[in-house]
């Protein structure tokens, strides 16, 4: 079968409930080939039953699904044979070191021996654990121990990779340095699946994201569309006096929101011609606040207009 020109992944309909609990309801997604796909939610929002689902781990309740152009439900081997799979926890053994463990992933995907070896040598050169390499992995540090992970998840060769939170837990230099790694196997054709809880992180790597809560994509777009959906920025102005406040207020007629006591907010594009005209504005009225800051949103607004609501509906 030709599967040059399908999506990595597709999904219409997905469904998931454990006992009375929905946990997924009714999901639409796709994924290019080539492409970093995020899925954001809080905490039990779904994300790993997704993974789960799309992975073979777990059956859906219902729904179309097709991943590298096979359906889970009907041909997990022909999932299984063109995906890898970096699960929320670790799948390192500790007992082993870390060349030991990805020996032991070439053995699981019948490479000779001799492969293997080559293959894993890579691997730890790649993935800067050459040094560590014939130390026990109960010795590694977290992000040590993530970056095995990750190679071994490499091991088959897959052309789809899913990783459930890929960075939880990492300090902010070995985060970037496995954002590097992902930005590599992307460039070298690779589809990437992760799940996060860290906006940033999608916003940094991912072409599209979908934001799950409550069972449902609330939103799904590029991380640009998704920081429209919420209200634009704004110059925030803090001052001491309520009597300073209510001068400049007036100085800015309709356009000004007063925000709690002592706070106005200017809706704004925050660029440097805007931030002139407010200080402009504020010479002319002779008052100088005591703090200025520019606001633009970014996707933690996002996440929190769309997640932080439980009973608001959604426009999609
Ligand atoms: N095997 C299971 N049996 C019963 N309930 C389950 C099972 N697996 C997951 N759930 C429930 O499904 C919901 C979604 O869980 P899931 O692990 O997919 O969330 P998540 O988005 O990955 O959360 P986290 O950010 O904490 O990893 C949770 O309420 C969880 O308790
Ligand atoms: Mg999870």
């Amino acid at each position: 079968m030709n599967h040059a020109r399908c999506p990595a992944i597709s999904v219409a309909g997905l469904s998931k409930s454990f006992g009375e609990q929905i946990v997924l309801d009714r999901i639409d997604l796709e994924v290019p080939q080539g492409s970093i796909f995020a899925l954001l939610g809080p905490n039990g929002a779904g994300k790993t039953t997704t993974v789960q689902i799309l992975s073979t781990l777990l059956r859906a309740d219902s729904g179309e699904i097709s991943v590298g152009g096979y359906d889970p439900g009907a041909d997990p081997d022909g999932v299984r044979s063109v995906i890898g799979v970096t699960g929320q926890f670790s799948a390192v053994d500790e007992l082993l070191t870390g060349r030991e463990n990805l020996l032991l992933m070439g053995d699981l995907n019948h490479l000779p021996r001799s492969e293997s070896l080559g293959l894993a040598e890579e691997l730890l050169r790649r993935f800067d654990l050459a040094d560590a390499a014939d130390k026990v992995a109960s010795a590694y540090s977290g992000g040590m121990t993530r970056r095995l992970d990750i190679a071994m998840t490499l091991v088959g060769d897959p052309r789809i990779i899913f990783l459930d939170e890929p960075t939880t837990g990492l300090d902010p230099r070995s985060r970037r340095v496995m954002w590097d790694i992902i930005r590599d196997l992307v460039a070298g054709g690779v589809t990437i699946f992760l799940t996060t809880q860290y906006l940033d992180e999608a916003d940094q790597l991912a072409d599209r994201i979908a934001v799950l809560h409550q069972g449902r994509l609330v939103a799904e777009g590029t991380a640009d569309q998704l920081k429209r959906l919420v209200p634009g920025g704004y110059i925030r102005l803090d001052f001491t006096e309520r009597a300073d406040l209510e001068s400049v207020a007036r100085a800015f007629g309709g356009a000004a929101q007063v925000n709690g006591d002592l706070t106005l907010a200017i809706p704004s594009d925050g660029g440097v011609r805007a931030v002139r005209e407010v200080l402009d504005r504020l010479d002319a009225v002779g008052i100088e606040p005591d703090g200025l800051s520019v606001h633009t949103p970014d996707l933690d607004d996002v996440f929190l207009a769309l997640t932080g609501a439980p009973d608001q509906e959604i426009a999609r």
